[in-house]
């Protein structure tokens, strides 16, 4: 059975810093023009049930650079939209390409395909998950020198960034605070599984309702947007729940003076972060978008030598 990589629950800290350390080795050759061809005439099949800028474009690049090919799939014009059961997809996509990618809605689907997949398969963005989103955000904290003993401060959703965010911490061992406003905490499940993780790990999970204690004296500060896809109709509704949360300077100069501010893009700037934040933390940003490519190219490396 191959191994895939659906949410950072199945993983352990060393593998994880494993797949990091990778994701950092392969940036450094890139940077240099250094491109080894580690997955030379492979194909990546890439599903896509929601929209997508940076991760279709990273994982489309990263193979290339590795020496495969991506094959973009809209779920749209694949057979799924007509009905064909994904245990039927995942047999036949399995037997011509050597990994898949999924972006979809619900968890189950992507577990439903793995089980009938013959190779690894990796989650794109789930409504309850962004693994390869935490590889990046975690690269870009070595980066910036944000690991020893850091303090994170999520404020915002209750959503996949929250919870691959606390299942982060809760494995590698930092401290997370996560400030929601009522009604759109993280899942119980989710957290209870955080707070078991860290009891070994020694992280200390904190759940706050006001924004303003969670991000006191933190290292990193990190939101998303208050409308994730697939709740469009929601949005006034939203904007006016997620009154108090904008992470703006008032709000960024209580946490630690050299603080950074992550976001996973894309950023709706007067909403869950203000267009001063957002610019003055354009190189951390953006250096966490393009970290997309190099960790993805560290997981497929990974999966390649794990299966
Ligand atoms: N952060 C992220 O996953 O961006 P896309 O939706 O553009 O892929
Ligand atoms: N929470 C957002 C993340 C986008 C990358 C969403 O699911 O739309």
């Amino acid at each position: 059975m191959a191994t895939h990589f659906l949410s950072l629950k199945d993983f352990t800290k060393e593998q994880i810093l494993n797949i990091v350390s990778l994701g950092l080795e392969i940036k450094k050759n890139t940077k240099n023009k250094i491109f080894n061809k580690e997955l030379e005439n492979k194909t990546l099949a890439m599903i896509f049930e929601k929209s997508s800028t940076r991760t279709r474009v990273s994982f489309e690049v990263g193979i290339s650079q590795l020496g495969g090919s991506g094959l973009f799939l809209s779920s749209n014009d694949i057979q799924i939209s007509r009905g064909e059961p994904i245990k039927d997809t995942a047999r036949v996509i399995s037997s011509m390409c050597d990994l898949v990618m999924i972006r979809t809605y619900e968890q189950s689907k992507l577990e439903e395909f793995a089980k009938y997949s013959s190779v690894p398969v990796i989650n794109a963005l789930s409504d309850s998950y962004h693994p390869c989103q935490l590889l990046a955000d975690y690269m870009t904290m070595v980066e910036f020198d944000k690991t020893d003993n850091p303090k994170v401060a999520y404020v915002g959703d209750g959503n996949n960034m929250t919870h691959s965010w606390l299942l982060l911490a809760s494995k590698l061992g930092f401290d997370l605070n996560v400030a929601t406003p009522k009604g759109y905490e993280v899942d119980s499940d989710v957290l209870d599984m955080a707070y078991s993780f860290a009891k070994s790990s020694g992280s200390n999970i904190k759940i706050f309702n006001d924004p303003r204690e969670a991000v006191r004296g933190v290292d990193v500060v990190t939101t998303d947007t208050w409308v994730s896809m697939g709740q469009e109709e929601e949005k006034q509704k939203r904007i006016n729940d997620f009154a108090g949360y904008l992470v703006d300077d008032k709000m960024m100069s209580l946490a630690h003076k050299d603080a950074i501010f992550l976001h996973c893009l894309p950023a709706y700037r007067g909403q869950e972060v203000s267009d001063e934040i957002l610019e003055k933390h354009a190189k951390t940003v953006f250096t966490e978008a393009e970290n997309r490519l190099h960790a993805q190219k560290g997981l497929m490396v990974w999966l390649k030598n794990f299966n």
